[in-house]
Order: structure tokens, then sequence, then C-alpha cells
């Protein structure tokens, strides 16, 4: 008799695990109907008074950061701070090959050259080694992605960093209420950039924020995102050339409800996570990234464990994923998919972007072995919102992963 779900055998969870996203609540109805009743939809000329401020500034304290910038969405938010901190046509930014590749388009979008670069296999993150290699003469800056919201090694970065004269951006957008070494990601650099999109661990459906403890790159990401208007400034007034890149009120209105919620749900996905990585270790051919000292909360957008074919019975991470989907555990491979690979790179369809006396890199050349192997084999992915219920979820899933290991000969 099978006992494999895949094979006809019962499901190891028939019911729902952790919480259905998004969440909303009271907080959300009564701002948005405030706003609605207000007849002030958009944060306008009186900045202090709307919502996106307070959104804002409620946002930029809770990532230890000193200004706050709302931006329409995330993409916009990195191409806003490329241009705050002065990107030229041109200009080389490092970023990694394992994210969402709105990091790299940003660059794109502003006539600079996003520079791809390998992840470390331990922790899965922007490997300061391999950013270090990469580093020419028209290297302006590192955009480190805290992808899957693990806090990347700062330190290492930012030595790099001061050692070439470099910026460096952090690509946020993953890790809303993630630590490092106790502070706030997005805190801990030139410029952090977040996205608010429907699936972010704080949502608005879309948006972004920009954050900065400099006051004066807080200036220019104002104007940035106003059409070149300086606050303080007759509003007719227009300084530099720049979009409308302004978040709405209601994206305000929501965002705050949410961002009442977050301490307690990355308390919650935190905690969890902990009691399953115990669970993982005890399961053999599976194992979690071991976390860096420098972690003190990983408040992940998903979360990521190693998967050991050879140790596993010798079948492929495609047929783990459909075992454990019939079990009623989906599984994914998050933005391990190395960036470089995507047709726009390969086919070299910048549209109308220009970068003056430089051009890109053929793509195709640049070689990324370890993201390309646990892209293909060993990354697996399991998202947020499986975390925010109690151990006995995370029971679940450990029971639903051990079924499958200890019936992997059923797959063969
Ligand atoms: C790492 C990363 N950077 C940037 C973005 C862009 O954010 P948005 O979708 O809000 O434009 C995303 C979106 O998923 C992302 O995952």
């Amino acid at each position: 008799m099978a006992k494999l779900a895949i094979n006809g055998g019962p499901r190891t969870i028939d019911r729902q695990i952790g919480k259905s996203w998004p969440i909303h609540g009271e907080t959300e109805r009564a701002n948005l109907l405030e706003v609605l009743e207000s007849g002030h939809w958009w944060r306008g000329g009186e900045a202090e008074a709307s919502m996106v401020a307070r959104f804002e500034q409620g946002f930029a304290a809770f990532q230890d950061a000193k200004y706050g910038v709302a931006i329409t969405n995330g993409t916009q938010a990195i191409e806003c701070a490329l241009k705050a901190i002065g990107v030229k046509p041109g200009d080389e930014v490092i970023c990694p090959a394992a994210t969402f590749v709105a990091t790299a388009t940003a660059c794109i979008l502003v006539n600079a050259i996003p520079i791809v670069v390998d992840i470390d296999p331990a922790n899965y993150q922007i490997s300061p080694a391999a950013i270090e290699a990469a580093i020419t003469e028209r290297t302006v800056g590192i955009i480190p992605v805290h992808y899957g919201g693990y806090p990347v090694d700062m330190a290492s970065i930012r030595e790099i960093a001061s050692r070439h004269g470099l910026w460096i951006i952090e690509d946020a957008a993953h890790a809303h209420g993630s630590t490092w070494n106790g502070q706030g990601c997005g805190s801990l650099s030139d410029i952090g950039c977040f996205s608010l999109q429907m699936g972010k661990t704080l949502t608005a459906g879309e948006g972004g924020v920009c954050l900065t403890n400099d006051e004066a790159l807080a200036e220019k990401l104002f104007s940035f995102h106003h059409i070149g208007r300086f606050a303080g400034r007759p509003f007719y007034e227009h300084h530099i050339v720049a979009s409308n890149l302004r978040m709405t009120e209601w994206q305000a209105a929501v965002a705050l409800g949410g961002l009442e919620r977050l301490e307690e749900q990355a308390e919650t996905r935190n905690r969890n996570t902990l009691y399953f990585e115990k669970g993982l270790r005890e399961i053999e051919g599976v194992s979690p990234i071991e976390r860096d000292d420098w972690v003190t909360r990983w408040n992940f957008y998903f979360y990521h464990f190693k998967f050991h074919s050879e140790q596993f019975g010798g079948i492929s991470r495609q047929r783990f994923a459909e075992a454990l989907g019939a079990e009623g555990l989906g599984i994914g491979s998050g933005h391990l998919h190395p960036i470089q690979k995507n047709p726009l790179f390969t086919e070299r369809n910048w549209g109308p972007a220009c970068f003056g006396d430089n051009e890109p890199p053929d793509y195709l050349s640049i070689q990324t072995p370890e993201c390309d192997r646990i892209a293909a084999e060993e990354g697996c992915s399991l998202t947020h919102r499986l975390f925010l219920g109690g151990t006995e979820d995370m029971d679940l899933m450990l029971e639903a992963i051990a079924k499958v290991r200890e019936n992997v000969a059923e797959l063969g």
C-alpha cells in the first residue's frame, strides 16, 4: 500500500497552515474611511498632516532610520534612491544574481549598468568576495539585497565600500522587520529601499519606501519623488527634473494598519522558524540555512531551506516538491533563478537607456555557478504566511517532509 499522497496514500496536511494573506483589520477600515471623508486623498502640500507622512515616520522609526519617503512601489524606490545618490550614465552598480529582477532593472532605468555577482552558498546572500572581484574603475556603488529577508553580511560590504569609495543602497524589499546586529535592515547604509507589494510582509497592495539617516539624501529623495519640489519652498518652484512617485493616502491608510501588526508577526515568524529549523536538522537530506551571528531577527518574505538530493534517495528537488505538494505543503524556489539569464539581459533589450561611453557586459558570459546550482538543485522556499500560526503547524510541515524522506523509495 502506498504511503505517499502522490501515490494515493493519505495526505499529511489537510487544513490551512499559518494565515491567509494579506491580513487587514479595523485600523485599515477606519483609516480608509478617514481618508475618504477628509476629502484629502493625496499627501499634497500639507505633508505633515497626511497619512503618508504618518506612515513614513512610523516605518522609518520601526526600521531604526531617521527619514522615510513613501514611494509608489519598490522598483521606483530603487530608481529614486539611485537618482538621489547621483548615479550617472554608464556607472557600474554591483548586485546579486539571486534577487527579483527589479534590483537590476532599476539601475538600467537610470542609465546605470548592473554588474551581477554570485551568492554565498552558505546563506544565499550576495558574496562579499564576488563583490570585491567585480569592482572596476567604473564601479560607483553596491546594491546588496537582504534576499528572502535574511540580513546580508553588512560589515564586510561596508568595509569593501569604504575601501573603494562606493555608496551602498540596500534592497530591503524582503526585509521589513529583519535586524542586523539589532538594527533594522534598510537603515544600515546610505539608503534602504522597500516594497509594499501585496505579497510582502508589510503591504499596501502596491507601494515602496526609501529610508535614510542622511538629511541631505532625505531632501533629495523627497524632491525626486515630488517632481523636483523642495520642502519649505513655494509649491510651484521646481528645482530638479523628477517624476511623480508619490504614494497615495489610500496606500498609506492600509500600510499603517499593517505596521501596527508587524512587530508581533515578525516575532511569531522568528519563533516558529527557530522551532522549524530544529526539526529540519533531524531529517536526513534537508537542512536549514545556519544563521550568521549578525542575524538578530530574520523576518522573511520567503524562508529558504536546503535540499540535498544525494542524502534524499537521489531524487531531484522537482520530484521532492511534487511529493511534498501532494502532502499539502507547497514549496517554491524564491528568486534564485540568476537574473542575468533573463532575456532582457541576454538579448540586450535596454530600450532607450543609454550608458554614455560605457556598455553593459555580455551577460551570457557572467558566471554565477553557486546561484545556478542552488537554483537548479538545492534551494527550497516557503512563503512567510505559513509561519504565522502555532507550533502545531510547524510540526505538520516537518511531518510532511519527514514522511517524504522516509518513503522516498516510493518515488524511484
Ligand atoms: C528584491 C526585490 N527588489 C525590488 C522589488 C520591486 O518591488 P515592487 O514590486 O514593489 O516594484 C521586489 C519585488 O518583489 C523585490 O523582490
